[in-house]
């Protein structure tokens, strides 16, 4: 086994959070097997705060993968790792036969990717004090609030500035992995996604997780919540 790649927070697969303790146990096992930890941070990388989530669970992990918010909105894939791992892949002083190929081509580096990751991060270190706590904040009242109208009907996961609603369906009741997601009622979620898309001017990709940034306030909250009151 050449290694694990894991997201800390699942994100298509049902906004889920994993638990420190699981993924310190597939750590574990995979360093037992001399294999790599590679975290797969594309999502939650500076989403919760000005960096990973990783040092948050204190995980080691040998290799990283960054991109959306890292780009600043444009198209970004970012891998990082401990020195011993991309030395390996390090292209100054190393033969072609010698080293490892992470990739390359066209969009490797392009500049407006660049420009608009950097503005994007300059900004976040500035006002992380004020961003962060604000969208996780505005999460969590989307989570109580939406939990509170539709109750049993509904399981809501996510964490921080992420939330998703899973229609319950098949006897869930409590989510904590993605064959529960998928178990609940992916239609209607559909249903419900495209009702708020095409009458209340709200886009949500359909099926999948609500991300709250700094462009939204609280007004922007309400008008899900009372979205969700019709539905
Ligand atoms: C967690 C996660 N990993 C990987 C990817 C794929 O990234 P890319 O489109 O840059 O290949 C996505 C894309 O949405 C993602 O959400």
């Amino acid at each position: 086994m050449a290694g694990v790649i894991i997201e800390p927070v699942l994100g298509g697969g049902g906004c889920i959070p994993a638990t420190s303790e699981y993924l310190k146990g597939i750590q574990e096992f995979v360093h037992k097997n001399g294999s790599l930890f590679i975290l797969d941070e594309i999502v939650t990388g500076f989403r919760f705060r000005f960096g990973c989530l990783y040092p948050t669970m204190k995980l080691d992990p040998d290799i990283v993968t960054l991109g959306k918010i890292v780009g600043g909105g444009m198209p970004i894939g970012v891998m990082c790792g401990k020195k011993e791992i991309m030395q390996r892949a390090d292209t100054t002083g190393k033969k072609k036969s010698e080293r490892a190929y992470i990739g390359g081509g066209t969009f490797s580096a392009n500049p407006v990717s660049m420009t608009s990751g950097f503005a994007t991060l300059s900004e976040l270190k500035q006002t992380k004090n004020a961003i962060y706590p604000k969208i996780n904040s505005l999460g969590k009242f989307a989570r109580s609030e939406l939990g509170k109208i539709f109750g049993d009907r509904v399981i809501i996961t996510g964490m921080g500035s992420l939330f998703m609603t899973h229609f319950a369906k098949n006897g869930v009741t409590e989510i904590v992995n993605s064959e529960q997601a998928s178990k609940c009622d992916t239609e209607l979620l559909h249903k419900y996604h495209f009702k708020m898309i095409s009458q209340d001017g709200i886009f949500f990709l359909p099926g999948k997780l609500g991300a709250i940034s700094n462009a939204h306030s609280k007004d922007d909250i309400n008008k899900i919540i009372l979205a969700s009151e019709n539905f």
